[in-house]
């Protein structure tokens, strides 16, 4: 299998690596900087017969070296600086995933589209508008990363290995993120269980602000290692039909109650995209805050459309 990685910076660089190096797939990472992704895509290759993989790489400015791809991963676009939000970022970046969408639509017609572009539900929202593909090929990476950020914190302050533990946060990627700490559990075992509600609230605060934090430290541009992990898994769920259950942004059709909008709900996926979404029984409050999150999605997209 292909997989064209659109947007060769810190993100899809290192999406690039994880998916040669995992040996998913072969790769062609696309930029706009003559050059940059030709010049990465080299060195990686040179990384093969270390890493013992076989993978072809390859670096690119024109979508047609792009042709019959598997998976298309968006991560064209800027990141945040220190004090943005991820909504700052919204007109600038609507225009780049558009033209990145159309463009590599033309070439891989068959493709399932990941969208890592921040603001991400808005992103992926335009992206399935401007590739006029069914809903199941189109969805945004979010909720991957942050559940991995809630389980970590989880982790560090039980002191148990992070595999051990398991959450899931649904929303949209943002502030108004929605962590459903009931649902979180070390090995089966509730959270609520080992934590006391004022501790659990603390790592649900850190985890909306799990973005904010790096950024804040690196003043450059933000977090690339866990969101491209959190990426590469889902292409591997995909690409090995692995029917992972993951927090994925998907367009929903009447799901929770939602119409005509992206947001991170729990989807199988597998060889088709997302498989189905599972809806979950959610308490008053977490229905709510899927709500809040959802009308600032929607705000968003009218604003990146106006
Ligand atoms: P970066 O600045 O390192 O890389 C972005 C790349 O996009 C640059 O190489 C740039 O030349 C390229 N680019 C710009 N316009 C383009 C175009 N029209 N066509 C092709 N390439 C183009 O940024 P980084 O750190 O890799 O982040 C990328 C995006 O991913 C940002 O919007 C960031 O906010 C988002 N992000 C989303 C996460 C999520 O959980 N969904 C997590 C981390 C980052």
């Amino acid at each position: 299998p292909r997989v064209t990685v659109v947007g060769a910076g810190r993100v899809g660089s290192t999406l690039a690596q994880r998916i040669a190096e995992k040996n998913l797939a072969d790769v062609v990472l696309l930029d706009i900087v003559e050059g940059m992704p030709q010049g990465l895509a080299l060195d990686l290759l040179e990384a093969r017969g270390l890493e013992l993989h076989n993978r072809q790489i390859s670096g690119t400015n024109n979508y047609a070296d792009t042709a019959n791809s598997n998976i298309v991963v968006i991560t064209a676009g800027f990141p945040r600086k220190p004090g943005m939000s991820r909504d700052d970022l919204l007109k600038i970046n609507a225009k780049i995933v558009v033209d990145a969408a159309k463009n590599a639509i033309a070439h891989s017609p068959h493709a399932i589209f990941i969208v890592v572009t921040n603001p991400l539900d808005v992103m992926t929202y335009l992206t399935w508008q401007a590739t006029n593909l069914p809903r199941n090929q189109v969805m945004g990476m979010a909720g991957v990363l942050d559940s991995a950020r809630f389980e970590t914190f989880i982790a560090l302050e039980l002191g148990v290995l992070p595999a051990d533990v398991k959450a899931m946060v649904l929303g949209s990627h943002g502030d108004l993120m929605v962590p459903l700490a009931r649902y979180a559990t070390v090995n089966g075992i509730p959270i609520t269980e080992l934590l006391d509600a004022a501790t659990i609230e603390r790592l649900v605060e850190r985890t909306r602000n799990g973005g904010a934090e790096i950024v804040e430290l690196m003043h450059t541009g933000g977090a690339f290692f866990a969101p491209a992990s959190a990426t590469s898994l889902m292409v591997e769920s995909i690409l090995l039909n692995q029917s992972r259950l993951l927090p994925v942004a998907a367009y929903l059709q009447g799901e929770y109650g939602l119409n005509d909008i992206v947001i991170g709900v729990p989807c199988r996926l597998g060889c088709g995209g997302i498989e189905n979404i599972l809806e979950l029984t959610l308490s008053d409050e977490e229905k709510t805050a899927l709500q809040t999150s959802a009308n600032s999605v929607r705000q968003n997209i009218q604003r990146a459309q106006e």
